[in-house]
């Protein structure tokens, strides 16, 4: 969603901020901007579209400037358009601000300040926020106060950056629900709403608090909450290179994502695989080891792909502790007021760390006094802040909005987790030693998969112009059925539902015919012969079958009209095979389609509002 970035130092800002602007692409946006000074006053220039388009209305300006704020805008209140893009101005021009989140009380706000006289030029929030805080800079004559004062007053969420003519050398930054950080480099301070606009300056960060604000000018920076408190900061260093961010050769991040799968895969095993001990080391939890021991039911929460771990989750968790586990949309269980009892263990799952509704369902638990932990991807996080302990998954920045390499790696955790819970419980030494061998085997047979890519590629081909597919799969595979769908919907646009496959019978299977792929997770299990079954009850009504299959299963072929193999691992671990054939097969389709993959249209990759 939307992006910021600001600097002060010795560069041209200009060039740091629209660099910046590129970096965060990513995060899936809708119009660009940019404030800097010129001839001490503030010029702002902001555009619908790309951030190629902020580009093309600037280039020939020879801007410069030591000091600027920029943004990408995913729309919330108003349409995506140049004058609703951020930043937004006061009625003078004298404050320039740039906001992510939602302001609640924006229209009760601006009642107050339309009765005051103000008026407004945009339908958005933001805009409010600029004004308000102008307003009250007039009664106060004191910039950093003055926001805070209105930062005070507002209900919602907020990262915001703002400068202003009154006082020229600094940018003003806070946040509330909405991560910032702050990169310190050598005279130079990068401020962005996450580090991969601040990465290539810096690996120097302080991730910003919730309620803090920070005053950044040449000498340096102070912070201090909004309520007025001295804060205090801990220096942390982005771990990542800078190679993670860029497509190093590649047509998109997305096909190197995937690809990067038996490296982030290793990484998430990485001095945590025990496999004499036939257990998992997860250092992140063993501050409540005891209340691990205790949990009697676990409740893991999540949305988008995330949610579709959590069902493996689910899988792994019964099948290897015996413990009873649910699985919650974070957006559901935030306003259904769930039925949190002492001994129950909340799992929150999330690759940005920073999605509203998960970061909800974690307040509500906290607020019911349950333990929460978060399985996480990005380091630093409002989620890996705001959960009790948790374990990183460590696939580095992942910047295709479809998510992955932390599909796989939340997988791969989840995985851990299962076998040190089982371990704890109920799995003996040689079962333990069992998985552990098998998890550690697994980087190596995503390598075969990939290697097997071209065979994928032409199935696509043949399949791309298709208007809908069915995904089914069975016991661990029937969460691969759902990402799969997701997957083509995401970045083809082409529509596709997926199903437990004996579901098929109540309802999909009137939508079969000649012109309906169906996408069997057909892997050997002990529900294979069944999902035989199903394959005939699909080809008797001529649709057409594409199977995930094991190798060496000499019978598919016999079924199915195309077969991609994917080799033997034990059934708890098979989805983190058996995406990555989908994950391909939806690229592919996405490609010869001419979507733009990275990012799809409406989709953000770090949905921070609800
Ligand atoms: C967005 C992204 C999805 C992601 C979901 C949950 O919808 O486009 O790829 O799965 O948010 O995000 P999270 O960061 O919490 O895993």
């Amino acid at each position: 969603m939307c992006g910021i970035v600001g600097y002060i130092g010795n560069q041209n800002a200009v060039n740091v901020l629209m660099n910046g602007l590129n970096r965060l692409e990513y995060r899936g946006y809708d119009s660009a901007g940019i404030s800097i000074f010129e001839n001490d006053s503030i010029k702002t220039f902001k555009k619908v579209g790309k951030v190629e388009a902020l580009k093309g209305i600037i280039e020939d300006r020879n801007l410069s400037s030591k000091i600027g704020i920029a943004h990408t805008r995913w729309a919330t209140h108003g349409e995506p358009s140049d004058i609703n893009a951020h930043p937004h101005s006061d009625s003078f021009n004298n404050i320039s601000l740039v906001h992510n989140g939602i302001i609640e009380n924006y229209s009760t706000l601006k009642q107050k300040l339309i009765e005051l006289g103000y008026t407004f030029k945009s339908q958005t929030d933001s805009e409010v926020l600029t004004i308000f805080i102008s307003y009250i800079y007039s009664q106060v004559k004191d910039l950093e106060e003055a926001v805070r004062l209105a930062l005070s007053e507002v209900e919602g969420t907020f990262g915001i950056a703002i400068i202003s003519n009154y006082e020229p050398d600094k940018i003003i930054a806070a946040r509330r629900g909405s991560p910032m950080v702050l990169g310190i480099g050598d005279d130079e301070l990068i401020l962005a709403s996450d580090t991969s606009a601040i990465i290539q300056y810096t690996r120097q960060v302080i991730y910003l608090a919730d309620n803090e604000m920070v005053v950044l000018d040449a000498n340096g920076y102070s912070t201090k909450t909004i309520g007025n408190e001295t804060t205090t900061n801990v220096i942390h260093q982005i771990e990542y290179d800078l190679g993670r961010i860029e497509k190093s050769g590649y047509d998109h991040f997305m096909l190197k994502e995937i690809n990067e799968q038996p490296q982030t895969i290793t990484d998430a095993f990485r001095g945590r695989l025990l496999i004499d001990e036939g257990n998992s080391r997860l250092g992140g939890l063993s501050i409540i080891e005891e209340k691990l021991r205790n949990a009697k039911r676990i409740i893991i929460t999540a949305c988008g792909t995330s949610w579709h771990s959590a069902l493996v989750g689910e899988y792994m968790i019964e099948h290897l502790c015996h413990i009873p586990v649910e699985v919650e949309y974070a957006s559901e269980f935030r306003y259904r007021n769930p039925i949190i009892l002492p001994d129950d263990l909340i799992i929150a799952i999330s690759q940005s760390g920073e999605t509203a509704d998960t970061l909800a369902a974690i307040q509500e638990a906290k607020q019911k006094n349950a333990t929460v932990i978060g399985i996480v991807n990005v380091v630093g996080s409002t989620i890996s802040r705001e959960t009790e302990a948790g374990v990183y998954i460590h696939a580095g920045p992942e910047i295709g909005v479809a998510s992955t390499k932390a599909f796989t790696s939340q997988l791969a955790v989840l995985a851990l987790f299962s076998l040190y819970m089982g371990r704890m419980r109920r799995v003996p030494i040689i079962e333990g030693q069992r998985i552990a061998k098998e998890l550690s085997l697994l980087p190596e047979k995503i390598n075969q998969i990939l290697e097997n890519a071209d065979n994928i590629k032409d199935i696509a081909h043949k399949f791309y112009k298709s208007k809908n597919f069915l995904y089914l799969g069975r016991g661990y595979n029937f969460p691969v059925a759902l990402e799969g769908a997701l997957k083509l919907k995401e970045i083809s646009y082409i529509h596709a539902e997926g199903y437990p496959a004996a579901e098929m019978k109540h309802g999909p299977i009137a939508l079969i015919d000649k012109d309906m792929p169906v996408v069997f997770i057909a892997t050997k299990d002990e529900i294979y012969e069944k999902m035989l079954s199903n394959i005939e009850e699909v080809r008797a009504r001529k649709g057409t079958v594409i199977a995930i299959a094991t190798e060496g299963d000499s019978q598919i072929s016999k079924f199915a009209d195309h077969v991609i193999y994917i080799p033997e691992t034990l059934p708890m671990l098979i989805p983190i095979l058996s995406v990555v054939p989908l994950q391909l097969l939806a690229y592919y389709m996405a490609v010869e389609l001419g979507r733009d993959v990275d990012q799809p249209r409406n989709l953000a990759k770090s949905v921070t509002v609800e």
